[in-house]
């Protein structure tokens, strides 16, 4: 009869299929028992209770183990890991998380996310958050759209570079009462940007770890359109915060929105709410029409059982003022997009866990080795791509 070690020999074939490690390195298997009888029971733990590839461990798991002579049958158990489990598992990737203290004057952190691109997700932050100032919180904007960042021209910032405190942090640049950050200050107009892997890690992780955002009530995170690289990053650098949906009425992007939500699921992010965007265009003569359909976003609110925080029409001046550099609910805040925008940042204002304001204001703890140095680079020193943030 094989023992647990030879059990566990075999298990090395079973490779998690999303971190490309076997099972037996990436310390999932939990327990291991064996019967006189040959019957082996094998508990694997998983990163999320929900997890998708679950069906992929069982078949692999009882393959391996009933390949071996003396066992006749394998019945496999899930477990979900702990949290310090995960955070062990996350350093072994070699994606930690920050370092404790890092965001501790931030009290919400919201990352503001879409399955697909062109829904309105940087319009809708660069909006919410100035509504949110203008309801008297602290709000800052991390463009994390480090490919196709917008928010620098949505507020009028163009790529400016911020300054470096005394501490050697980078210094959010402000307009419209919100402190921003954006790759765009960092790189020539236009150029192409290519971030990667590690890469982008570091580059999200510095954005977070050494800019000095501040006591803040509100961080909006404008992710990249999609799932990926960034977002899952983010998740995971960033567990407390919460995710919100973007999505047009129509039932195609609501199924692609759908997808967002379940790499949020996967990352154990939690789900605030969902932004219906482009509900509806009403004509100057008062003719509503629903351009890209009805009843989208309240479908996928209720399927993730998630509040819909609100129906933002379609209306020009909240393109044209994207455009110009004034978010609309500053200067029209009686538009009908600004009125649904501001609904929304009212709907967060009543979500928060606890009333941020009461909250202490605790001191960064900086862990580990200080930010590097910040060298104000020349403009011939600007490379675009893969580099390091020139903050480091
Ligand atoms: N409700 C709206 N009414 C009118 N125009 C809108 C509305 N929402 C967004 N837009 C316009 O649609 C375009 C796409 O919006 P935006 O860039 O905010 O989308 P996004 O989801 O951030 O895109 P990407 O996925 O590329 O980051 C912009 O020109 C924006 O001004
Ligand atoms: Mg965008």
């Amino acid at each position: 009869m094989p023992n647990r070690d030879e059990i566990m020999k075999a298990l090395e074939v079973v490779i998690d299929p999303e971190l490309h490690r076997s099972i037996v390195e990436l310390d999932m298997v939990r327990s291991i028992d064996v019967s006189d009888n040959g019957v082996a029971d094998v508990t694997v733990s998983l990163t999320t209770p929900g997890c998708p590839i679950k069906g992929h461990f069982q078949t692999a798991v009882a393959e391996a183990v009933t390949g071996l002579d003396g066992i006749t049958h394998c019945n496999v158990y899930f477990d979900v890991l702990s949290d310090t489990q995960k955070q062990a598992l996350q350093q072994k990737l070699g994606r930690g998380s920050l370092p404790q203290g890092a965001l501790a004057q931030v009290s919400n952190v919201i990352c503001i996310g879409s399955g697909k691109g062109g829904v309105g997700k940087s319009t809708l932050t660069a909006n919410l958050a100035a509504a949110l100032a203008g309801e008297g919180k602290r709000v800052g904007v991390l463009d994390a759209d480090v490919w196709g960042y917008s928010i620098p021209r949505m507020y009028g910032l163009g790529s400016t570079r911020p300054p470096v405190s005394a501490e050697r942090k980078i210094i959010p640049l402000e307009a419209h009462g919100v402190k921003v950050m954006s790759i765009g200050f960092f790189v020539e107009e236009d150029a192409a940007v290519v971030w990667r892997g590690p890469m982008l890690h570091k580059a999200l992780t510095q954005f977070l770890q050494d800019v000095d955002w501040g006591a803040l009530d509100y961080l909006l995170v404008d992710l990249p359109p999609g799932t990926g690289d960034v977002s899952m990053t983010l998740a995971q650098l960033l567990p407390q915060a919460q995710f919100l949906i973007v999505t047009t009425p129509q039932a195609t992007a609501q199924k692609v929105a759908r997808r967002a939500a379940q790499m949020a699921d996967k990352v154990s992010l939690q789900i605030g709410g969902v932004v219906e965007n482009m509900s509806s265009f009403t004509t100057p003569s008062g003719e509503r029409f629903t351009i890209f359909g009805e009843g989208g976003g309240q479908e996928l609110a209720d399927e993730l059982d998630v509040p819909l925080l609100g129906k933002v029409p379609l209306t020009m001046p909240l393109r044209e003022h994207a455009d110009s550099g004034v978010p609309l609910v500053i200067e029209d805040p009686e538009d009908a997009a600004s009125q649904a925008i501001r609904q929304v940042a009212r709907g967060l204002v009543a979500m928060a866990p606890m009333a941020p304001m009461a909250l202490p204001v605790l001191p960064v703890i900086q862990v580990g080795t200080p930010p590097p140095v910040a060298v104000p680079a020349s403009a011939g020193e600007r490379k675009p791509a893969g580099m390091s943030l020139p903050m480091a």
